[in-house]
């Protein structure tokens, strides 16, 4: 006979395994680092931001223009790491 503790913990678990998948890092950077600017789907366009969905740039020109930044863009390359810009630049590649 199960009590109702243990009820609900199986209840809580399950409603877990249900869950979106958790965040990846790259797409945590670009919360805190892009959203604010390209939006959540990358389509925002504020302060001149280009729409990512439709950029042609790949994961190089994307490093590099994330890095050293162009225009109103900033540069991140002071802020964050080469690996956690190859994380972000991988996350912006996704928005389609
Ligand atoms: C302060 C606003 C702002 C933030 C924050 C910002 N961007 Fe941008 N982004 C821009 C602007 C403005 C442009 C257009 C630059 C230009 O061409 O002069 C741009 C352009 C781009 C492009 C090129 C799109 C194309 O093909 O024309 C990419 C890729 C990009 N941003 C990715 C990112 C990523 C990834 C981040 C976070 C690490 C980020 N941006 C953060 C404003 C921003």
């Amino acid at each position: 006979m199960m009590d109702y503790k243990k009820v609900m913990l199986l209840l809580v678990s399950a409603a877990g395994v249900a869950q979106a998948a958790p965040p990846t890092p790259g797409q945590l950077l670009y919360q805190k680092n892009c959203q604010r600017c390209h939006g959540k789907d990358g389509r925002l366009g504020l302060n001149g931001a280009h729409d990512l969905t439709k950029s042609n740039l790949n994961a190089f020109g994307r490093t590099y223009l994330v890095t050293s930044g162009m225009g109103k863009m900033p540069a991140f390359g002071k802020v964050l790491t080469p690996a956690q810009v190859q994380q972000v630049v991988a996350y912006s590649l996704t928005l389609k």
